[in-house]
């Protein structure tokens, strides 16, 4: 395969390809879509003020995400290696430095240390599965919510045993290999996920004026209520959501048929996202107006205001349980993407079958994760500029290695990686193919730099 026309010669990956693009778009949106839509995105857009921060997200997602995810797309499919090989090998064929293999260890070390603390979370939800069946919110006043909140996250021992079993049952499929239930699983637990938020939706329309206000809160932007840091981590977040910059995508585009459009699976999934995340929002601040709560709640706000609004409903244990039962699932089909870039590598360069990588990958996650389940409780006070050692490895992870891992790739796809073979990948119409490469070259580096830049105060 080394040397010759990268045209001529195609690579094929030794874990086997998706049965159809359908299953590549399925099991893409279902690494895209999970916590960050959910939890994630709701609770930032409450502590950096609302609007204006939705609309520098957008704008990230447009201009720096969709570009940067066919970019990704491209060149695992190219590849057809995990991550850290593809980059090894594309950099080989088209004679540039080694160093850029560096850029495949960075995205799986990222993948280890979101998995840590995002399994932590996902036990947050698994927990308000049992919760909600048993009736726990049935009526509860805001006040009764937060207290079963602040119960579940001051106990190291039950943060510890859902952290575990979310684990578990993230490498029982990794070590299976990822094509065999996700396609099934996918298909139509998506759906019912954003069939569910629309009655949420149509749950917070009920409360009125707390309505509007909710979505005044989302979609008017006032700048005076954003920061600079704020700027840093919308951009973030647009590649956390998109699942981009650590190799997961790449990873998935490995197994992608050839036949496949990259653009529009790409519109596809960036689409699907999208939307999600603002449903998400539009159920939440009308909830969080009507009770009296805090925008700026944190990372707890889901988990302390949606109960509310379920207690009050008909039919509330059902949609909750479902609601917190699709929650786990999303996050699931996330939790996957993540860790696989590392378990491809495990097998491919030393011969480990995929059982066995999984269980190491499984372990190394479990453990560090350890760090973010006690500073909930045990080691809340342990803090490094003012944060806890969740907030730190968040920070490090959303708002440092995955744009600094997208800025390479952008540069990579748009600047060493040949013309001819972007043209001959993507196969679109010139236009659009003109289009996409002035971003990936020009648009989505310069944005990620600039925002870099001013975060940390070089343009004020
Ligand atoms: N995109 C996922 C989410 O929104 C998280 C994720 C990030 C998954 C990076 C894979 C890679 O929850």
């Amino acid at each position: 395969m080394v040397g010759g026309s990268m045209g001529a010669a195609k690579q094929t990956s030794i874990h086997g390809q998706w049965s159809s693009k359908w299953v590549f778009v399925l099991a893409a949106t279902g690494s895209a879509v999970g916590l960050g839509n959910i939890w994630k995105f709701p609770y930032i857009t409450g502590e950096n003020g609302g609007g204006a921060f939705v609309l520098v997200y957008l704008l990230c997602i447009v201009a720096i995400g969709l570009p940067i995810m066919m970019a990704e797309i491209m060149l695992g499919r190219h590849g057809r290696q995990s991550p850290i090989n593809t980059m090894r090998l594309l950099a080989e064929k088209a004679k540039a430095h080694p160093a850029w293999q560096y850029l495949g260890w960075m995205g799986v070390l990222a993948g280890f240390l979101i998995l840590s603390y995002y399994s932590v979370i996902a036990g947050w939800a698994l927990s308000y599965v049992m919760k909600s069946i048993s009736g726990a919110f049935v009526a509860a006043s805001a006040a009764d919510v937060e207290d079963i909140f602040s119960q579940l996250t001051g106990s190291p021992v039950k943060l510890l045993f859902w952290h575990s079993l979310f684990i578990l049952m993230t490498m029982a499929v990794v070590a299976r290999g990822v094509r065999g239930g996700l396609e099934k699983a996918v298909r139509f637990l998506m759906p019912a996920l954003f069939a569910i938020l629309l009655v949420l939706v149509g749950y917070a329309m009920t409360t009125g004026e707390y309505f509007f206000q909710g979505i005044t809160f989302l979609f008017a932007p006032d700048f005076s209520r954003l920061t600079g840091a704020g700027v840093l981590i919308a951009m973030g977040h647009a590649f956390f959501t998109l699942s981009l910059g650590m190799g997961a995508i790449m990873v998935y585009g490995s197994y992608m048929p050839q036949n496949a459009s990259i653009t529009a699976t790409s519109l596809a999934i960036v689409g699907a996202d999208t939307v999600v995340a603002l449903l998400a929002g539009m159920a939440i601040f009308p909830i969080v107006f009507a009770n009296g709560l805090a925008p700026g709640a944190g990372p707890g706000l889901i988990f302390q205001t949606l109960p509310v609004a379920f207690g009050q409903m008909p039919g509330g244990i059902f949609f909750a349980s479902l609601f917190f039962l699709l929650l786990v699932f999303a996050a699931w089909t996330s939790a996957i993407s993540l860790i696989e870039p590392a378990v491809a590598w495990l097998v491919e360069n030393h011969g480990m079958s995929r059982l066995r990588a999984s269980v190491w990958a499984g372990l190394v996650t479990w453990l560090v994760g350890l760090g973010t389940v006690f500073s909930f409780n045990l080691a809340s006070d342990w803090t490094l500029f003012g944060k806890t050692f969740f907030d730190l490895l968040d920070f490090l992870t959303a708002n440092i290695m995955l744009p600094l891992g997208g800025l390479l790739i952008a540069v990579f796809c748009g600047w060493v990686f040949f013309a001819g073979e972007s043209v001959a990948e993507l196969a679109t119409r010139p236009w659009l193919y003109s289009s996409w490469r002035f971003l990936l070259r020009y648009i989505s580096p310069a944005a990620v730099v600039v925002v870099f830049l001013q975060a940390i105060g070089v343009l004020g």
